[in-house]
């Protein structure tokens, strides 16, 4: 099936002395000078790699498998899936865009050192949604992150157990949940817009530090590290030189400490020090080292241990206190009445490590999708125009100011954010931050038309189903429309610019409701229970983003690119360097 390579403009980097002599252009105009003309592809640009050659390990890893006689899928794996694995870690969503492109929504593969089937067509998620909830779970995943997720783990569960974990994210990930949640994000994203890029506390830093850098770049004085562990950049001669008064955000760095802090805070009920806060970077390091040897494991390890001890002493104490019933203890009186399968009281540690994989499992996925839309909406100046009328008249400034529950009740974000949920779903589906989930298939089976022997591992890949053309109709175009009520006035007009064909035709007959073409967070079993709480806190970012700044164009001084790079694993990001200037409303100034 042919799908179309994303096509990005060359980034030419403007001097800082240009960039200065150009400080009264408005941002907004500078990207769209940068953008028009070019075909802008919705799609995030990708390293290319080509290493896709026939070759003899996969003839002799099919002997091997004994596989020869089988009729598989196209692709292949190789002897032992190295190959494939590391093309795959280098960058996974171009490993997937080259493969579709090469062989169609279903094909074979290595992942992980594993023999793989990976597909995304609607008719294989289907077929595969009929045995699906029978495959063990914990099996394909790698030993590092199983020994590390625990065993409390959901993503390692399977039957009673898995079953029983998952009746309790109903409580704390659900729509009552959500009800409690919205005016406390409100107010956490108030504190961080208003409080913190507002006034040109981002964009600062160079990204996250390793102990041993901060300390050496406090002794050359760049850095000044506060008693709770924060960092803050001195200014050096060269920011201060024909820097720009616009306010600066990373949003790589600075919307992932945001989420962090944010979470701790919407499951512990406080906000532990930076410090400590900052051992999950090395725990989510240590799940995806390559080995229980490599060092990364160990300090993971470390990293949970400490975590864990953090987290149970504050949950015995609040409940010693009598304090559990506070309403900003939610999360942890919802775990202090979880049961197990057996009907057994969770134990301290069980709650203390359930509240740590799900900080664990909520904040990267909220940073990536609030950076990534960003960015779609930078690159589409009519979509932020169309979030920013939507935002704009829902929300006034003084909610903004007061972060006002009433203004933020979650009924009223729902109704009022139609637009603002269907870029972010839109965002996630043009700049997928993760893959489906690994099941090993345990028997040799009938898969559509082909065979999938015993030891494969199965994967529904969202990314595939998003980039197929008869799921969504020219998939490499960002149409937020998509996913809007057919009803809406908003749709209506972009399918009249469709019909009068002034727009190339055809977006709108996608698949968009439909869960086996449209599943950022996977299929079955283990799919996501997240992913609303990752859409409101999206939302809610937008409303101040769009509240507070007219606008925003990438920081080209210095190494700024125009586009960013990404952290490609475990989950796509924009990296910590990659630097947005942003151009405060009037009433901001
Ligand atoms: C846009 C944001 C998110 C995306 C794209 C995403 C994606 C995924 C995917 C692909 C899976 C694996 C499904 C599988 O194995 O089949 C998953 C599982 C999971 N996610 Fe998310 N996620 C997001 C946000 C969140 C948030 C905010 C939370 C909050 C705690 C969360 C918690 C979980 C948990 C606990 C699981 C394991 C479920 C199970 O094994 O039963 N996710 N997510």
């Amino acid at each position: 099936m042919p799908v179309r390579a994303p096509v990005t403009p060359p980034a030419s980097a403007p001097s800082a002395a240009r960039l200065g002599s150009r400080a009264r252009v408005p941002l907004r105009a500078r990207v769209g000078a940068r953008i028009r003309g070019h075909r802008v592809s919705a799609v995030a640009p990708r390293a290319a790699l080509d290493l896709d050659a026939l070759d003899l390990g996969q003839t002799l890893g099919a002997i091997k498998r004994k596989e020869t006689m089988l009729n598989l899928p196209p692709g292949k794996v190789g002897l032992f899936g190295a190959r494939e694995t590391f093309e795959y870690l280098a960058d996974p969503n171009a490993f997937i865009e080259k493969r579709v492109r090469k062989y169609g929504p279903v094909f074979k593969t290595g992942f992980f050192f594993k023999p793989a089937v990976v597909f995304g067509s609607r008719e294989a998620v289907e077929a595969f949604r009929e045995f699906e909830s029978g495959l063990p779970a914990d099996a394909a995943l790698p030993e590092t992150f199983r020994e590390l997720h625990t065993a409390y783990g959901a993503l390692r569960q399977s039957g009673a157990e898995h079953e029983a974990t998952r009746a309790n994210f109903g409580k704390v990930l659900g729509r009552a949940a959500l009800e409690k949640y919205a005016p406390i994000l409100a107010r956490q994203t108030r504190d961080f817009v208003l409080g913190e890029v507002l006034p040109g506390d981002c964009g600062n830093s160079g990204g996250f530090l390793t102990e041993q850098q901060k300390r050496s770049l406090e002794r050359e004085g760049k850095i000044a590290i506060g008693k709770d562990g924060a960092v803050t950049t001195l200014a050096s001669g060269d920011d201060v030189a024909g820097a720009s008064k616009n306010p600066k955000l990373q949003p790589g760095y600075d919307l992932r400490q945001f989420c962090l802090r944010s979470l701790f805070e919407l499951f512990l009920g406080i906000v532990p020090p930076e410090g400590l806060m900052n051992e999950m970077y090395a725990y989510n390091e240590g799940l995806l080292a390559l080995g229980k040897l490599s060092p990364e494991f160990a300090e993971g390890e470390k990293a949970l241990k400490t975590l864990r001890e953090y987290v149970e002493k504050h949950y015995r104490t609040i409940r010693a206190q009598g304090k559990l019933e506070d309403e900003r203890f939610f999360f942890l009186e919802q775990y202090s009445l979880a049961r197990d399968e057996r009907g057994d009281l969770f134990s301290d540690e069980r709650v203390a490590t359930t509240a740590i994989l799900m900080i664990w499992g909520a904040y990267i996925e909220a940073a990536a999708n609030m950076g990534h839309v960003l960015w779609t909406l930078m690159r589409h100046p009519e979509a932020l125009a169309e979030t920013r009328r939507e935002t704009r008249g829902a929300f006034t400034s003084a909610d903004l100011k007061s972060a006002d529950p009433n203004a933020f009740e979650l009924s009223r974000v729902f109704t009022k954010l139609r637009y603002c949920e269907a870029v972010v779903k839109e965002t996630l589906r043009v700049v997928p931050q993760t893959a489906g989930g690994l099941r090993v298939n345990p028997t040799t089976r009938k898969f559509l038309e082909y065979d999938v022997p015993a030891g494969y591992v199965l994967t529904a890949d969202p990314r595939v189903a998003f980039l197929d053309p008869t799921n969504f109709p020219r998939p490499e175009t960002f149409a937020p429309e998509r996913f809007l009520d057919a009803s809406d006035p908003r749709r209506t007009k972009r399918e009249e610019i469709e019909e009068t064909g002034n727009d190339g035709g055809g977006v709108l007959g996608s698949r968009s409701r439909d869960p086996d073409a449209y599943f950022p967070g996977g299929v079955g079993q283990h799919k996501c229970p997240g992913i609303s709480l990752s859409t409101l806190m999206t939302q809610i970012f937008l409303v101040y983003v769009t509240g507070a700044f007219d606008g925003w164009a990438p920081d080209e001084t210095g190494e700024g690119s125009f586009d960013p790079e990404y952290v490609q694993i475990p989950i796509v990001i924009i990296d910590d360097k990659y630097r947005l200037e942003l151009e405060r409303n009037w009433q901001y100034e």
